[in-house]
């Protein structure tokens, strides 16, 4: 990566809703950086509406059109390295990346996910979350590494599990929290105030209270 790497680029695969609170984050200032573009694996991804009304640039890189991963992943690289991004985000791409592209942009890669990792790693998380009794449940920003669903947590939100909830119930008040976390673990990383010591991430040098949050057997 040059020192003229600047802006990110988004990878999408559905409703986009973590994209528009990026859109959103950066339009109001409180997220200074620029969306190079978005790049979805489904061409017909509502979010893609989000990115093309507020003028980003898309891309459709469909990995039906690919016979191998790694071939899908050697073309999305080309197609995002083209923009040469300081970051790439993933908010809801569904698909698993290869090691190469991993690799590629490693310690630059972040993704959302909705359970306080290493909870509920995977599909479903909220359903998940309820059979199991978990008091709390969330959602989880970090680097990507080789594992799913897995790396150092930048940042975490918890809400509590309450009586009555539902997998919708549940899913709309995770969902409240990654659109505050996500444009917030993306701004401390465009600062520059993001650190790793140990497999952790420290903000600013130190530990800081958004991280470690699955202590489900524990009250906050
Ligand atoms: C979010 O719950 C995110 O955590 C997960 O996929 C979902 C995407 O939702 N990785 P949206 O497309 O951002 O609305």
């Amino acid at each position: 990566m040059s020192a003229t790497h600047a802006g990110v680029v988004v990878l999408i695969s559905g409703r986009g809703s973590n994209l528009q609170a990026i859109i959103n984050a950066v339009r109001t200032g409180e997220l200074p950086t620029d969306i190079k573009a978005v790049i979805s694996n489904n061409p017909n991804a509502p979010g893609l509406t989000y990115a093309r009304t507020a003028g980003i640039p898309t891309h459709i890189v469909d990995h039906r059109d690919f016979s191998a991963r790694e071939q899908f992943d050697r073309a999305l690289i080309k197609k995002i390295d083209a923009y040469q991004p300081r970051l790439v985000l993933l908010a809801g791409f569904m698909r698993l990346l290869s090691a190469d592209f991993i690799d590629h942009y490693a310690m630059r890669l972040l993704n959302i996910h909705p359970s306080l990792l290493p909870d509920f790693p995977g599909l479903n998380t909220h359903a998940r979350a309820l059979q199991s009794g978990a008091k709390y449940h969330g959602a989880t920003v970090h680097f990507v590494t080789h594992e799913m669903d897995s790396g150092p947590v930048i940042a975490q939100a918890r809400v509590a599990v309450e009586s009555g909830d539902t997998v919708a119930t549940l899913a709309a008040r995770v969902l409240k929290e990654e659109h505050r976390i996500y444009p917030r673990a993306i701004r401390w990383f465009v600062e520059g105030r993001l650190s790793i010591y140990k497999g952790q991430v420290l903000l600013d040098g130190k530990q800081h209270p958004e991280q470690g949050l699955n202590r489900n057997s524990h009250d906050p």
